[in-house]
């Protein structure tokens, strides 16, 4: 039986999936938590990971490591750094970029891993893309950017855009496409924009993340379903 693991980075996007698992039991590596439980004929091993990319990484390798995953997907809200992202779109990575992280410290030359842009698998962002458009839910596919702040100034947004080309930025997606890069686990993110991460970005943030949580969350269930 395939293992699908699933990272949230805070409760209000993990509570759906995890009352989504069938006859689910905690398992504790450390002290991380990860509830495994069955969905769709599958066994999922869903975890709170925190915010940041040390936690991401961390619940990420014990997940492929630990739990046995062959899958992973990240799933969560992000702000939006496209003009053309709306609250409440999703976004399906193409692939992931540290925006923190000079790209050359990772894939100049002799510098391993020898890559920047960790890319999604193909299938899963596909997935996504069908099950949102059967859904009616926008869903826009390309690079996700992380780093180590909320992103909530608008000079800030541009230059992540400029050193980039993300079109939605948040604070784990590019550790856990990292860590499946370096273990050769296929992987996806899947976000919802809570807020357009520029001046307004902390109080757009507040008024709607748990929405867009709660949407990202029944996208992912399906994605499950569906592998
Ligand atoms: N997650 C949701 N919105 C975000 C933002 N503006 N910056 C970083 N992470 C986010």
């Amino acid at each position: 039986m395939q293992t699908i693991g699933i990272i949230c980075a805070m409760n209000s996007e993990l509570a759906r999936i995890k009352e989504a698992l069938h006859n689910s039991e905690t398992q504790q590596v450390g002290r991380m938590t990860f509830h495994v439980g069955k969905l769709g004929g599958k066994r999922v091993a869903a975890a709170l990971c925190g915010i940041g990319k040390v936690n991401a990484a961390a619940f990420t390798q014990t997940l492929i490591s630990n739990l046995g995953a062959d899958y992973i997907i990240n799933s969560g809200v992000s702000g939006a750094l496209s003009s053309s992202l709306h609250i409440m779109d999703i976004v399906a990575a193409t692939d992931l970029m540290h925006h923190d992280l000079f790209p050359n410290f990772l894939e100049g030359e002799g510098y391993f891993p020898n890559c920047a842009r960790f890319p999604a698998d193909e299938r899963l962002s596909g997935l996504v893309e069908e099950i949102c458009k059967e859904q009616g839910v926008p869903c826009v596919r390309g690079r996700i950017v992380s780093g180590e702040q909320f992103v909530n100034d608008s000079a800030l947004k541009t230059q992540i855009i400029e050193k980039t080309q993300g079109i939605t930025t948040e604070m784990e997606g590019a550790a856990v496409g990292h860590v499946c890069y370096l273990n050769n686990i296929p992987f996806t993110v899947v976000r919802c924009i809570s807020d357009g991460a520029d001046d307004n970005g902390a109080m757009d943030f507040d008024t709607f993340v748990v929405h867009a949580a709660e949407r990202c969350a029944k996208i992912t269930l399906a994605l499950v379903e569906r592998i």
